[in-house]
């Protein structure tokens, strides 16, 4: 495994980390998740990511309890979460960054996890209704109180960003240093030029998500949605039509010989890719069994083998 600093940060985060989306709880138990976290760290991966909303916080539960089974010194690894959702029909607790929420949020995340502290906080998305000096101030005084060490956000414009950086600087309040955006070869919007300046300039980092578009990117969808994937599963009726659409099953096919001329499966491929891009600091992984937990790891060894006419190649299919 290689690290790499949380953009300015003096924090290192692993190439691939590991996220609970989708899977704890609705696809895997405490058993199996405790195998494929394990996999992940005896691999050398040292962030775990979650969110509040994440199963209805029962992903905080079992990542929680996980830990505890395994073990391993508080140190040796990151847990983030992420508020914005809320858990309860409440004006004041869902879709909002307002002070109240996430000083009481950050509480229950905390007692779900049975943690003192994340490591990580994101504001999971931005809230054009809060003023950000509210938000930026909340997140300040949730890192003062030591419940987390780092702030950050997620899925923010990067004009909401530069403000928040622009508030934090003026105030004197501690800064959100990382960003926690989709970065896929399908979806690479949230590296654009607009987020120039709070990459390059500010020096945030990233923890990027989906890397695998939600499974696309391996090859399994080509034939149809498999039983037992993602796409077969209640509730995720949106995502189904991304990944039966026959223009993206296409661009997948193209990469398939690429993949194959490097030795690596696709889902290696899609990762190593991700990680060619200097602005990300570590790609989340997420996995249903710990199989793919092994193949995914290994996309590491691939991560040296994109020459610029590769990319050029992946961009033809891609743009
Ligand atoms: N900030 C945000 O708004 C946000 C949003 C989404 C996710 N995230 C974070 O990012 C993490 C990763 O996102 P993601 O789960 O969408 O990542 P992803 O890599 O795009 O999709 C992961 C899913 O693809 C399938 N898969 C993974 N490796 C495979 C392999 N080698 N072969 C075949 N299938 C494979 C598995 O699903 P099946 O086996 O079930 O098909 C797995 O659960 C999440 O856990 C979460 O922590 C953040």
């Amino acid at each position: 495994m290689n690290y790499r600093h949380l953009g300015n940060a003096g924090l290192q985060v692993s190439e691939l980390s590991f996220g609970s989306w989708v899977t704890f709880h609705n696809q895997v138990d405490l058993d199996a998740t405790m195998k494929m976290m394990e996999a992940a760290y005896d691999a050398g991966v040292n962030f775990f990511d979650n969110a509040e909303v994440y199963a209805g916080g029962l992903s905080e539960e079992i990542m929680g309890e996980a830990l505890r089974r395994l073990g391993w010194r508080r140190g040796s690894y990151l847990v983030s979460t992420k508020l914005y959702w809320g858990m309860h029909d409440n004006p004041n607790e869902k879709n909002t960054l307002n002070r109240k929420y996430l000083l009481e949020a950050v509480d229950g995340s905390l007692t779900r996890f049975g943690l003192d502290y994340v490591d990580l906080l994101f504001c999971h998305r931005a809230d054009p209704t809060t003023p950000i000096e509210e938000t930026v101030r909340a997140m300040h005084n949730i890192i003062e109180r030591g419940k987390a060490l780092y702030w950050g956000t997620s899925e923010w414009e990067a004009a909401e960003i530069l403000e928040a950086l622009d508030v934090a600087e003026r105030r004197n309040l501690h800064k959100p240093i990382v960003e926690q955006p989709i970065y896929n070869l399908f979806a690479q919007h949230r590296f654009g030029p607009d987020y120039e300046p709070v990459y390059g300039k500010h020096g945030y980092g990233s923890t990027t998500w989906s890397p695998l578009a939600s499974g696309l990117l391996t090859g399994k969808y080509q034939a149809g949605i498999p039983q037992n994937s993602r796409g077969a599963l209640e509730g995720y009726d949106w995502l189904q039509k991304e990944l039966t659409d026959a223009e993206r099953l296409a661009k997948v096919a193209a990469l398939e010989p690429l993949a194959k001329e490097m030795g690596a499966t696709l889902a290696q491929f899609s990762l190593a890719w991700c990680l060619q891009n200097a602005h990300v600091s570590t790609v989340l992984t997420g996995a249903s069994r710990v199989e793919q937990v092994h193949e995914n790891m290994k996309a590491l060894a691939f991560v040296d083998r994109f020459t610029p006419d590769l990319m050029a190649d992946i961009d033809s299919i891609f743009s």
